[in-house]
């Protein structure tokens, strides 16, 4: 009994391995491949097309031999097929709608009950509506709606009909379209913009009917119409465009300080960032730039210049909806002067100044009598009020002169001169000794 078991395992494990192996030896040196140009309309045709491959040559042809492509495509019509060398192509057809598997067995042609050395499936739809695509893309095409609300969403919705054997050539289109947001629309042409006041998820319907005339097959039938209808629908998240990108903080740098910048964008997350700091505004692309997938509407920037001299930030941003660049001089200015560099000047300066002061005394020593007078005794009405006024455009000249601390002594000097060369701005009173 255990015996007659063993020897069933065994014969059955025997016949797996024949199995695996006839299999394998049949399907390792071909590729199959079998591809279909569906989904289809009923009534309109569709290719299935096969070739046959050697399996690691990649594109390497089959050999001169002779294959036999044997197709099932039941219960599917055949309206024509063909082939060549290691290529073969049928056309089918279906009156009815469903999914219908169709298969391709491939052998050699010049021997009898040859096996199969390689096979492959694939599934053909036929749909008793009209067959297309509906997509909806958000665009920032200006020139087809000029009063764009501004948090409005312009969108793109567009019909393609997938039509491989040309069945609709002669049919008329019309297109029904419920834009979702009480907008509706009829059209015979598949392409329409549609403006949403708010960004959010849209939703577009769209129906789309095809009609022509058909050649009856007997006199009396004469011409018929014929009448396709299809039934689309489509979605889309709608986002808010980039509509600005503010340059927030101050333009002007040091050299070999870090210049804080921070960037406000207006538009729908995700956004792309991409700058550059160069000596001269350069349009971008994403190669020679810093990209930065920004997670939130601001951004802040660092960067520190090693050289002085006019510097302009380019950035672009970019979400799903457009891209807009923005442009930023920078003035880099040489770091701090070192005050050792000052030293050398101001000593000059300043002997200069005590020069000047100490001549101006020596001279003033020796005419001090007229000047007495004059500087001493200074009575004016408007002594009051023209000291602050004198004494500022005297404060201005010193330091014009000597940009450091204005000597008093000079600084009176100045005024003194200034009295004497303008007697008759001021009234001054002449006194006599
Ligand atoms: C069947 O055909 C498809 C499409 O060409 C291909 O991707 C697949 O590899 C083929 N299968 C076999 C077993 O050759
Ligand atoms: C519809 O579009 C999708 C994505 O672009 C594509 O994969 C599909 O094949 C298209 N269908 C038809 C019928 O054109
Ligand atoms: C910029 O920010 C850094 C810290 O991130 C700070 O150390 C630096 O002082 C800032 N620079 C300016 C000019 O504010
Ligand atoms: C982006 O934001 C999400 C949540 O808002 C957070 O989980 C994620 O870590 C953020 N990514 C970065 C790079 O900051
Ligand atoms: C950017 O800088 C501002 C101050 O300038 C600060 O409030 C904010 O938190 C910073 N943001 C990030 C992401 O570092």
């Amino acid at each position: 009994m255990a015996q007659t078991l063993a020897s069933l395992i065994l014969s059955k494990v025997v016949c797996s391995v024949l199995l695996l192996c006839h299999v394998r030896s049949a399907s390792v040196l071909y590729d199959l491949d079998l591809t279909n140009d569906g989904p289809i309309t009923t009534e309109a045709q569709a290719t299935i097309h096969s070739t046959l491959r050697m399996k690691d040559g990649g594109n390497s042809p089959v050999s001169d031999r002779k294959y036999h492509f044997n197709w099932v495509y039941a219960p599917l019509t055949l309206v024509e097929s063909s082939g060549h060398g290691a290529d073969s192509t049928i056309i089918v057809t279906s009156p009815f709608p469903g999914v219908f598997p169709v298969s391709v067995q491939v052998m050699h042609a010049d021997c009898w009950l040859c096996q199969t050395i390689a096979r492959n499936l694939t599934v053909l739809e036929v749909s008793e509506f009209i067959v297309g695509n509906l997509s909806i893309t958000q665009t920032e095409d200006h020139d087809k709606v000029d009063s764009r609300s501004p948090t409005g969403a312009l969108t793109r919705v567009s019909f393609l009909l997938h039509d491989p054997s040309n069945y609709f050539k002669s049919a008329s289109f019309t297109y029904k379209w419920d834009f979702g947001d009480g907008t509706e629309m009829t059209t015979e042409y598949p392409t329409v913009y549609h403006n949403y006041p708010t960004v959010g998820v849209c939703t577009v319907h769209l129906e789309v009917a095809a009609e022509w005339r058909q050649d009856g097959s007997g006199m009396e039938q004469r011409r018929k119409m014929v009448q396709k209808t299809g039934h689309f629908s489509a979605a889309l998240e709608l986002m808010d465009a980039v509509r600005g990108i503010n340059i927030v903080g101050s333009t002007e740098a040091h050299v070999m300080e870090n210049l804080n910048l921070s960037l406000h964008i207006q538009g729908s997350l995700p956004l792309h960032l991409c700058w550059l700091i160069k000596t001269e505004c350069v349009p971008l692309d994403r190669d020679h730039c810093h990209l930065v997938a920004m997670n939130a509407t601001h951004y802040n920037l660092s960067h520190v210049f090693r050289d002085a001299g006019q510097y302009c930030l380019s950035v672009r941003v970019e979400n799903g909806v457009n891209m807009l660049q923005s442009y930023q001089e920078i003035q880099v200015r040489p770091s701090g002067i070192h005050p050792a560099f000052l030293v050398l000047p101001c000593i000059t300066l300043l002997s200069a100044m005590l020069g000047l002061a100490a001549y101006v005394t020596f001279r003033s020593s020796a005419q001090q009598k007229d000047l007495v007078e004059v500087a001493d005794f200074d009575f004016s009405p408007t002594s009051d009020t023209s000291p602050s006024g004198s004494k500022w455009s005297c404060r201005q000249m010193c330091c014009e002169t000597c940009c450091l601390w204005p000597s008093q002594e000079s600084c009176e000097t100045i005024r003194e001169h200034h009295r004497l060369l303008r007697p008759l701005r001021e009234p001054v009173k002449m006194y006599t000794m």
